[in-house]
């Protein structure tokens, strides 16, 4: 079965073909980041015009870099949501026309839950269930997995996500956009203990998360003085620091709660070093083990999209009747096996 996979629900128009006999046989991502760097945040309108402009040349090249044509795709999936209306709806309606002119099925796939199970298109992946924590832009949650459909929502961010509050602090600190990787970077040259940051919720006795305040607590830091290179540069890895503390906390926590020993990191931030290096530590301290997407799967990409709608076709998910609806807002728990 070969799917091919689209992805467009922010800033990086994403494609790929996955092959359930042989993997992944080719994906490539534009990303948006130059296009909205001088607004520094993602501009809607400008990102689903650069999705229209991408998506075709890259749908062909994924095609070429496979060796295949369109006539060997078996189905198309796409990215249905969460995500911004308009971006969405490119991917959609172009994943959705081409495989009506080729009578094959269109999957419409939820974004995290194609960030959640792209851990297992590595060379040494999880199996059901799992714990996973999922860390992206929008979204800081941890689910029991228990197969493909199976979310249990254990406990979210009651305000920003983690990768959200990364991209304010970094904003408000005069780093440039996306925030989270600049942050994280500045942050290794710098020392922790030297500022005092709050670490939200840690103590909370469940599996909720709040990040608004650690953004505040920076900007007071901020505001007090002026600060030296070395100091914005320990101020970031204090920030840094107090975001790992609370996320391992929680997953250690998650993963007792749960009986389970594997913990699955999807979504952008999970491509910081900081955490896991210590969910690693704290996974061999525990006795679980921890399961990441290979990097250049960790932020937003169509081979997570594909290798869902793989899986949900194998499961016998069908298609719809062609006509469709993207969902900008879309709880994970609220999908299940068959949809
Ligand atoms: O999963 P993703 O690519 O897109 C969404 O679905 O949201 O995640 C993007 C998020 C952004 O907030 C970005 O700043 C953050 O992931 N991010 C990082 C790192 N790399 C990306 N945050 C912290 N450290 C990083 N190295
Ligand atoms: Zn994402």
């Amino acid at each position: 079965m070969r799917v091919l996979g689209i992805e467009s629900s922010c800033d990086e128009t994403g494609v790929a073909l996955y092959d359930s006999q042989v993997g992944l046989r080719a994906h490539v991502v534009h990303t948006q980041v130059d296009l909205h760097a001088e607004y520094g945040g993602v501009v809607p309108e400008l990102a689903s015009r650069d999705h229209i402009r991408r998506l075709l040349p890259l749908i062909r090249q994924v095609l070429r870099e496979s060796g295949a044509t369109l006539e060997d795709v078996d189905a198309i999936a796409y990215t249905a949501g969460p995500g911004l209306a308009g971006a969405l709806l490119v991917g959609a309606s172009v994943a959705e026309s081409l495989a009506a002119s080729r009578s094959i099925p269109a999957l419409p796939i939820h974004h995290l839950e194609g960030h959640l199970l792209s851990p297992m298109l590595s060379a040494d992946p999880p199996g059901f269930p799992f714990v996973a924590l999922l860390v992206s832009g929008g979204h800081t949650q941890l689910m029991r997995v228990g197969g493909v459909g199976d979310y249990e929502l254990l406990g979210e961010s009651l305000d920003d996500a983690a990768g959200e509050a990364f991209d304010k602090t970094a904003k408000l600190m005069g780093l440039g956009y996306p925030g989270g990787p600049q942050l994280s970077r500045l942050a290794e040259s710098g020392c922790t203990g030297r500022f005092k940051l709050p670490r939200p919720m840690l103590n909370s006795g469940d599996l909720s998360f709040s990040f608004s305040g650690l953004k505040t607590a920076v900007l007071v830091q901020m505001s007090e003085r002026v600060l030296s290179d070395a100091q914005r540069a320990d101020l970031a890895a204090e920030f840094q620091a107090a975001v790992v503390d609370v996320l391992v906390a929680k997953s250690v926590a998650a993963v007792a709660r749960c009986g389970l020993r594997q913990l699955v990191v999807a979504g952008g931030v999970g491509a910081n070093r900081e955490l896991r290096r210590q969910l690693d530590e704290a996974g061999r301290a525990r006795g679980f083990r921890v399961f990441y997407p290979e990097m250049a799967l960790c932020t937003d990409n169509g081979a997570m999209i594909a290798f869902a709608g793989a899986l949900r076709l194998a499961g016998g998910s069908h298609a719809g009747d062609g006509a469709f609806a993207v969902k900008p807002r879309w709880p994970l728990s609220s999908i299940t096996v068959t949809d």
